[in-house]
């Protein structure tokens, strides 16, 4: 049975108008460098488990002395827990997960309730698919903090220029502060707290295709084969949901793929890999084994009476597994091996919200009810609601883990939680196919990276309704530079592959994604740090320099990593950091492109950038060409991680790590290899130096067993 919470009034105060109780903080400790857990009265693990979290933390001393960031905590007289943080004059607030709106978050309100909101219309926007209750705060200085409210209940985020108000309903929850010296520092200490995202397989990085749907067979062949003829890097091809039975998830239907490892072998042949959808959904039919081992198992959510509940999802009524339950997620993960066998290298768990065409604002409703087991309570749909996506995608994860245990999983999802960057990566759900969605992807992909999930994008070109050649072209010109890039489209739009749209558009989305596949061993590096530490691949420009406050709200351009700046083609003014910014050229004419970014390298820096390569198993290197920036006072370095791409033996050193150094003599620059470790055998041969400098490049090859010399 779920424990109920009755809050004891310690005194009455009014907040709006709203009466409140006050709720007392029973433990505060330092839990990490610059992090302080603080415990309120009456919090009760057993009723609000830590999801978020990867492990507890554990106490290492005091609450520091001078600590001045703490929630106050009150009950409210609509059920809920109001945690209440003041923040410095002058911050600048940030995160909150999958939002809409603006990068800077000062004066929004958001609602934490994980909702299939097509087009962000529901609500005004202010409700999505996932739910990340984290703020972080940036203050003048440049120093910076963040909060997280660890609970999973429906709430409410309010963030104004003086107060960060986090009100969920149900029980007392733990509050995390992290304090540090800059905002970078703040977000390694939320990787501290929640974990990181897994390094992916390297074709993960590269670009995807995807329709609802790419069927039969032929179509989804004839797209592969023209990329390929056309010469347009990809490296996946996605199946919505028609390569399904009758929309049964874990069925392929054999009219449209009669023989699917025959589709996933064509596509290996040709450089490719396969990711195929799944959503929660089980088709009810006594007849179709997902459902029959389902019930069988007792693994489906329950109505309020105790009978399993059905709700209208694509294949018409369905039953919802209890992921709550680790039975239900056992079998879960079960179904993949089979699935999996016939050569499908990744996994899209969609409409998680879950999402229910009948139910109650389109979801379970709220007193149906979920069993729990292990350390998960039982309780009603109310309270699991925001978890749901996020144990779908743990259970998914060790199916397929287990299914293939050399290789590294893939997993999309749209529903999950703060923390479950450790499953699945995501994208931001059904855009619209317009230029305001176009601009708002930026911010949104930023605020999601600054909330603890660097893998994330959008659906390039808009989902739904029809793309034309200009919207598809300005959103590549710099969706070639998400973390997670694919195009995507909705069933009933027109085609929106890169040459859907006439010669000149399928030249400067040839050119877009040449770019992308040149900085593979950039981005690939990136995402290695993205994997250690917690740092988004994708930036704000105010990462550049924490301290100006003029470049706090620039939502146009973007850092990609941390010494490359992408600046989209619809940019007007952006606010740009200060400092030896380079102009850098990817392909011959990028510059000129009519879509593409203007990409501009850090003074100061190294990048390691490959080849144009067709996909990510193709070699990039021969050569490797590392693109230089100088500093002020002449100087420069760059790191390149590399490895098999794919499997774990990085974890056993087999990986290769370069330091790169570049010191500018006189009229000389010296490039060389300042440290190298871990045991992959990458062989560099000969290597191109480009050292840009006043809007002109200089260059020099050599082998880097000696320093290469440029004359500038
Ligand atoms: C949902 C997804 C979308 C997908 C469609 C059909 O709307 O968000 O990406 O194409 O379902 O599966």
């Amino acid at each position: 049975m779920r424990k109920i919470f009755f809050a004891i009034p310690a005194a009455l105060c009014c907040i709006g108008n709203i009466y409140a109780a006050n709720v007392g903080i029973a433990k505060q400790a330092l839990v990490g460098e610059g992090i302080v857990e603080f415990v309120p009265e009456q919090f009760d693990s057993t009723v609000t488990p830590a999801l978020i979290l990867s492990h507890t933390p554990v106490k290492i001393g005091e609450k520091p002395a001078g600590w001045k960031l703490s929630p106050v905590y009150e009950t409210t007289d609509r059920g809920g827990i109001l945690a209440t943080v003041a923040v410095p004059e002058g911050t600048s607030l940030y995160g909150g997960g999958e939002v809409t709106g603006p990068l800077l978050r000062n004066g929004q309100k958001i609602k934490m309730w994980n909702t299939d909101t097509g087009m962000y219309l529901v609500d005004g926007g202010k409700r999505l698919y996932q739910t990340h209750p984290w703020v972080m705060g940036v203050r003048p200085d440049g120093t910076a903090f963040g909060v997280l409210f660890d609970t999973f209940h429906k709430a409410d985020l309010a963030t104004s220029d003086d107060k960060i108000e986090f009100e969920a309903k149900g029980t007392p929850f733990k509050t995390y502060v992290i304090d540090r010296n800059s905002p970078q520092e703040v977000l390694k200490g939320l990787a501290e707290l929640t974990g990181t995202m897994e390094l992916p397989p390297r074709w993960a990085i590269g670009y995807h295709q995807c329709r609802f749907s790419y069927v039969p067979e032929s179509r989804a062949k004839e797209v592969a084969e023209t990329f390929r003829k056309k010469q347009i890097p990809c490296d996946v091809i996605w199946f919505d949901i028609n390569y399904m039975d009758g929309f049964r998830v874990f069925t392929i239907n054999d009219t449209d793929f009669p023989d699917p490892k025959r589709m996933n072998d064509f596509l290996h042949d040709n450089g490719f890999k396969s990711v195929y959808m799944i959503d929660p959904g089980v088709k009810v039919d006594n007849d179709y084994f997902v459902y029959a081992t389902g019930k069988e198992n007792d693994v489906f959510v329950k109505d309020a009476y105790g009978k399993e509940f059905h709700g209208k999802v694509w294949p018409g009524d369905c039953a919802f597994p209890d992921y709550t339950r680790p039975e239900t997620r056992k079998w879960w993960s079960g179904l993949y091996k089979d699935f999996l066998s016939c050569g499908i290298d990744g996994i899209w768990n969609d409409m998680n919200e879950p999402s229910v065409f009948d139910g109650p604002n389109g979801t379970i409703p709220e007193n149906c009810f979920h069993l729990g087991g292990g350390n998960l309570p039982a309780g009603r749909h109310s309270m699991w609601h925001n978890a749901y996506g996020r144990l779908m995608v743990e259970a998914s994860r060790d199916g397929i883990l287990a299914a293939n245990p050399d290789k590294r999983p893939f997993i999309l999802s749209r529903s999950n939680l703060l923390g479950g960057q450790r499953y699945a990566a995501m994208w931001t759900g059904d855009n619209a196919a317009s230029y305001d969605h176009m601009k708002l992807s930026v911010p949104m992909s930023l605020t999601i990276g600054l909330s603890g999930q660097p893998f994330n994008g959008p659906d390039i070109g808009g989902f739904a309704g029809d793309t034309d050649g200009d919207l598809w072209g300005q959103w590549l010109g710099f969706g070639a530079f998400f973390p997670f890039s694919r195009g995507h489209a909705s069933c009933d739009t027109n085609d929106k592959e890169p040459w859907a749209f006439g010669k000149d558009v399928e030249k400067e989305s040839r050119m877009a994604l040449e770019r992308r596949y040149r900085l593979a061993p950039y981005l690939y590096t990136a995402f290695y740090n993205a994997h250690k530490d917690g740092q988004p691949v994708m930036a704000p420009v105010f990462f550049a320099d924490p301290a100006d406050p003029a470049i706090r709200a620039e939502e146009q351009a973007f850092m990609l990593g941390t010494d490359l700046l992408v600046i989209p083609a619809f940019a007007e003014n952006p606010a740009l950091p200060k400092g030896i910014w380079e102009k850098l050229s990817l392909v011959k004419g990028d510059t000129k492109g009519k879509y593409q970014a203007e990409l501009r390298v850090r003074g100061g820096s190294i990048l390691p950038v490959g080849k144009i390569v067709q996909n990510l198993t193709e070699n990039s290197f021969d050569p490797l060409t590392l693109v230089v920036c100088l500093d002020e006072n002449g100087k420069a370095q760059g790191n390149l991680y590399w490895d098999e791409g794919e499997g774990w033996g990085f974890r056993n050193g087999e990986y290769t790590q370069i330091a790169f150094e570049a010191q500018q003599k006189g009229n000389t620059v010296e490039v060389s290899i300042k440290d190298r470790t871990g045991s992959y055998p990458l062989e560099l041969g000969k290597v191109n130096v480009e050292v840009l400098r006043n809007g002109k490049t200089y260059r020099a090859s050599g082998t880097l067993d000696t320093p290469v010399t440029v004359k500038i």
